[in-house]
């Protein structure tokens, strides 16, 4: 077999979104629509990516560096989908098998580009493209086809003449070329069109006019090849996505009280039984065990829930959350919060950046920042671990096993609390605490007997 890489056409300036971002940044739910198409070709084994940026390139190279296997290539003046690919040229071999995916296509399935790239192989063509026939044809370009049902050439539809605009299969921008014909092909690509543009739909052309022979793979459901062009159709393409994701989900044994007003992302597991209310958003990679129960109303992004596991209005942010754990109403956990099993963090209270110990409770109108809380620690109403200096430095606060933190209670770190201490409400402790001891950090009551009289 030979050596598949893929070009990934993201370079237009996407003008009918009406945006300040590049078209392929905005997201479709919870990522943006270029990591659906990268991932997509990743997953169908693909792990050669050539990335065409032009418009706001550095905004698309800098959200993409992360990603080992893609290189981006620049197109300085976007003149084109043809001009787009043919900027690649250096990176393409004789013998490579090219895949060329337009970047504005997120649902595209890895399946899809594996069953297309095995349809030309068997077929033994030296080009494929994909074709679908939707339920009202959009503004793409018309595969015409000649009278033994071969392909002739793709017309754009501003191209098109009447009897052309009435054809219903088109190309929804996914091909595949052998790398020497279509290297050999850039030559003779022109820009005499309605949109003085150079077009990759004139390639497949230009390949069987030199002899080649072009397959056609005609996909059945069109849902996934839906382009993405204006803010309309990143609503559709959104919501397709949405209702695919929940069926899964809820085939994988997982209770939603209301689909249409539940939002998942591709990325998250939920083990089975778990229940979600409505209006819960849970997005990016969410591991979510069995049992819980979700919602309503909170939103979960990046993070990882054990099971048995209660979520009501809350927040949570890239943080680990343990088995029988109540979250909320009301809670906001920040990232990096690690909260062990049989807790409570309760209405109103927020973490950041701490380790909570088994059985503790953090109930009610509490900060808990850059801490370390040990195991059955309570910590009552209204206290704060103060975590900055005047020097906007941040320090770490620690409470060992088994204290208590009285209510209204400032800790300022850096501090420790050691194991069994007692801090007295409406303390403000700026000294470590020792073992099993009391500290009251607050003056004393003073009576003015008869001074209201
Ligand atoms: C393109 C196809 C059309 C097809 C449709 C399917 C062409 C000429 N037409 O039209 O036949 O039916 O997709 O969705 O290819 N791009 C660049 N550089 C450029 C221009 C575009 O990188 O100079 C990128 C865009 O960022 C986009 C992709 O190529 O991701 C497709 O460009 P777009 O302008 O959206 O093409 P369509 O008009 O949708
Ligand atoms: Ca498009």
């Amino acid at each position: 077999m030979s050596n598949l890489k893929s070009i990934i056409l993201a370079g237009g300036k996407g003008t009918r979104m009406k945006s300040e971002l590049p078209k392929v940044l905005h997201k479709v739910y919870d990522r943006c629509i270029i990591d659906y198409v990268c991932d997509a070709c990743n997953n169908a084994n693909i792990n050669d990516l050539y990335v065409i940026v032009g418009h706001k390139a550095e905004m698309v190279k800098e959200h993409l560096a992360s990603r080992k296997n893609v290189t981006c290539v620049l197109q300085k003046e976007q003149l084109g989908t043809g001009h787009a690919v043919m900027q690649a040229k250096d990176y393409i071999n004789d013998d490579d098998l090219v895949l060329v995916v337009n970047g504005d296509t997120p649902l595209i399935s890895p399946y899809t580009i594996k069953s297309f790239v095995s349809f030309l192989e068997m077929g033994n063509y030296d080009a494929a493209l994909v074709s679908a026939v939707f339920d009202k044809t959009p503004a793409y370009g018309r595969i015409i086809r000649d009278c033994a049902g071969n392909l002739s050439k793709i017309v754009e539809q501003k191209d098109c003449n009447e009897e052309e605009l009435k054809i219903e299969e088109v190309n929804i921008g996914l091909y595949c070329f052998k790398g020497k014909l279509l290297k050999e092909s850039f030559s003779k690509l022109d820009n005499n069109n309605a949109q003085k543009e150079y077009y990759i739909t004139d390639i497949p052309y230009h390949i069987i006019h030199d002899g080649g022979k072009v397959g056609v793979y005609m996909i059945q459901d069109p849902d996934e090849t839906q382009g993405i062009n204006s803010r309309s159709d990143l609503s559709i393409v959104t919501k397709t996505l949405l209702e695919q994701t929940r069926k899964l989900h809820m085939d994988n044994g997982v209770t939603l009280i209301d689909p249409s007003n539940t939002y998942i992302s591709l990325d998250a597991k939920i083990g089975k039984d778990t229940i979600i209310y409505p209006g819960t958003n849970i997005q990016g990679k969410t591991i979510i065990g069995q049992n819980c129960v979700i919602g309503p109303n909170s939103n979960i992004i990046s993070s990882t829930i054990g099971d048995n596991t209660i979520v009501e209005l809350s927040k949570i942010d890239s943080s680990t959350i343990a088995s029988n754990v109540k979250i909320g109403p009301f809670a906001n956990i920040r990232p990096n919060s690690n909260i062990s099993s049989n807790t409570k963090v309760g209405s109103f209270a927020e973490t950041k950046n701490v380790n909570v110990g088994e059985n503790t409770k953090i109930p009610h109108l509490i900060y808990v920042g850059d801490a370390d809380i040990g195991n059955n620690v309570e910590i009552a109403c209204g206290v704060i671990t103060a975590n900055m200096n005047i020097n906007w430095q941040k320090n770490r606060t620690v409470i060992k096993d088994n204290a208590f933190i009285g209510c209204n209670s400032s800790l300022l770190a850096p501090v420790t609390i050691e194991e069994n201490a007692i801090v007295a409400a409406g303390s403000t402790i700026t000294d470590d605490v020792p073992q099993n001891s009391l500290a009251i950090a607050r003056q004393k009551q003073i009576i003015k007997e008869d001074y209201n009289k």
